[in-house]
This record gives C-alpha cells, sequence and structure tokens, in this order.
C-alpha cells in the first residue's frame, strides 16, 4: 500500500503562526508537525510516500524532510497543491503517483499515541472500498461525525451542529483505486471545499466502507487549543516513556 500525507492550506486557523510558514512545519513539542503522520505510516510498514503540500514555504518540506533518511526511507515524493480546494482536491493530485494501487491517506495535522499497523493489514485484505478509523471524542460537533447501526457506518456529516454520535471520523483515510473516480464527481461545499467527507459517504452508498476504532489518544492540531493539546499529549506520553527509563540510566551513570 502507499501512503499519501497531506500538507496544504494555508493554516487560517492559526494565524499568524502560519503567516510565514506552513501549518505543518509548526513543532509539536520536540518535532515538526509532519514527523508524526509520516511515523505513523512508516510504522505500519508503508513505505512509498507521497506528500501534497502547497501554501506558504512548501520549498522548506523538501529540505525539512529531504529523501527520508531520519525515517529509514530511501525516497519521498512531493506534490504541490496551488490554491485552497480542499482535502479531497488535494487528494485528487496523487493518482499517477497511486498508479491504481490501493493507498492509505493521512492528514499532516493528525497526531495519533499507537499504530495503525493492524488496521494496514486488514485493509491489505479487504477486497475493495474504503476502510476508515473512528475515536470517541467530547467535541464531535468540530469533525465528520459518524453515524452507526449494528456494525456498520451508514453516513458521515461534516461538522454537524447536532452530531448524531460521539465518533469523529479521524484524518486517515484508506482508499481503493476507484477513490479517483469519485472524487471527480464532487462539488465545492458551502466552505468552497472538496470535501472528504463526500469521498466516504460514496463508498458509504455503494457498500464499500469499513470501519475500526484507533486505540490510544488523537487530535488533531489545526486549531490554537488543539495546537497546544497535541504537545501536551506528546509530551505527557513521552515523558513518561522517559521516567520509566531514567532509573535504568541513573544505574548506568551511577
Ligand atoms: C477534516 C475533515 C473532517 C475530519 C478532520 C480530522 O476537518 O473534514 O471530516 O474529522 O479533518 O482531523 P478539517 O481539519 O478540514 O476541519
Amino acid at each position: 500500500m502507499k501512503g499519501i500525507v497531506l500538507a496544504g492550506g494555508t493554516g487560517s486557523r492559526l494565524f499568524p503562526l502560519t503567516k510565514i510558514t506552513n501549518k505543518h512545519l509548526l513543532p509539536i513539542y520536540d518535532k515538526p508537525m509532519i514527523y508524526y503522520p509520516i511515523e505513523t505510516l512508516v510504522e505500519a510498514g508503508i513505505n512509498d510516500l507521497l506528500i501534497v503540500t502547497g501554501g506558504r514555504n512548501s520549498g522548506d518540506f523538501l529540505r525539512l524532510l529531504g529523501n527520508g533518511k531520519e525515517f529509514g526511507l530511501k525516497h519521498i515524493n512531493y506534490t504541490y497543491q496551488e490554491g485552497e480546494g480542499g482535502i479531497a482536491e488535494a487528494l485528487a493530485l496523487a493518482e499517477h503517483f497511486a498508479d491504481n494501487e490501493k493507498i492509505c491517506v493521512i492528514l499532516g495535522d493528525n497526531i495519533i499515541e499507537s499504530s495503525i499497523a493492524s488496521a494496514v493489514r486488514d485493509f491489505e485484505r479487504q477486497e475493495r472500498g474504503a476502510k476508515i478509523l473512528l475515536k470517541e471524542v467530547d467535541d464531535a460537533e468540530r469533525f465528520g461525525v459518524a453515524e452507526i447501526k449494528g456494525n456498520r457506518i451508514v453516513g458521515i456529516e461534516e461538522k454537524p451542529a447536532q452530531p448524531k454520535s460521539n465518533y469523529a471520523v479521524t484524518g486517515i483515510y484508506m482508499y481503493d483505486e476507484t477513490v479517483f473516480t469519485k472524487t471527480r464527481t464532487l462539488k465545492p461545499s458551502a466552505r468552497g471545499e472538496l470535501e472528504i467527507t463526500d469521498v466516504n459517504n460514496a463508498y458509504i452508498s455503494e457498500g464499500t466502507m469499513t470501519f475500526s476504532y484507533l486505540d490510544g489518544w488523537w487530535t488533531d492540531a489545526g486549531t490554537f487549543d488543539s495546537l497546544l493539546r497535541a504537545t501536551n499529549l506528546v509530551n505527557a506520553t513521552r515523558g513518561a516513556k522517559n521516567r520509566q527509563a531514567e532509573p535504568a540510566r541513573a544505574g548506568v551513570q551511577g
């Protein structure tokens, strides 16, 4: 499976932090934001990556990431999204790269604690369609929200005022090659963007969407509050690991 990290956009909700740089280059604890989604894909065994950049200073991605040596990669592909057409428009730019293979797409501001490896393996075995990962949240109106009946997902609403569940659709999506015919039929939403939720609903309508629940914490980082939350979550997780390692280190030194 190939991996696509979507890292375009102007990050307007983070002005002035994003006035001179791209949102995905901002720090989350001790690393630039984009490191986290790349690590998520690589940890799941996905090594063939495309980064879709755009907005400000997109050349900095190349300087920062190069050929991906830091992640154990030999090569990274890059492409550029002109304008602000939304997540599904950014995804449409990946058609050539995907070359009829299955893809795993991750939004560049989605940071998670655990592994997606088992969901990726499950989707490799899935004959066709799509798979999304859901997470229970207490502010579902900020996200795409899944309506679930029994073990089926029957629809997704983008940022509903009255969410039908507490299950947010995380920014990790797996698609078969038909995703690109679906993105071609989309019409811009009220916010003037091609919505990934419309792509997902197209799979739900044809009955080929599966889902699983994401383990561990999940956050986006596109607002001041979520950016801080992301840093605090990484710090708390890292801090706990460091504290476990400390007695051993002290033993070696002492
Ligand atoms: C986007 C998607 C939304 C999803 C979210 C996850 O929202 O449109 O469905 O739940 O990412 O981070 P946006 O960040 O564009 O507001």
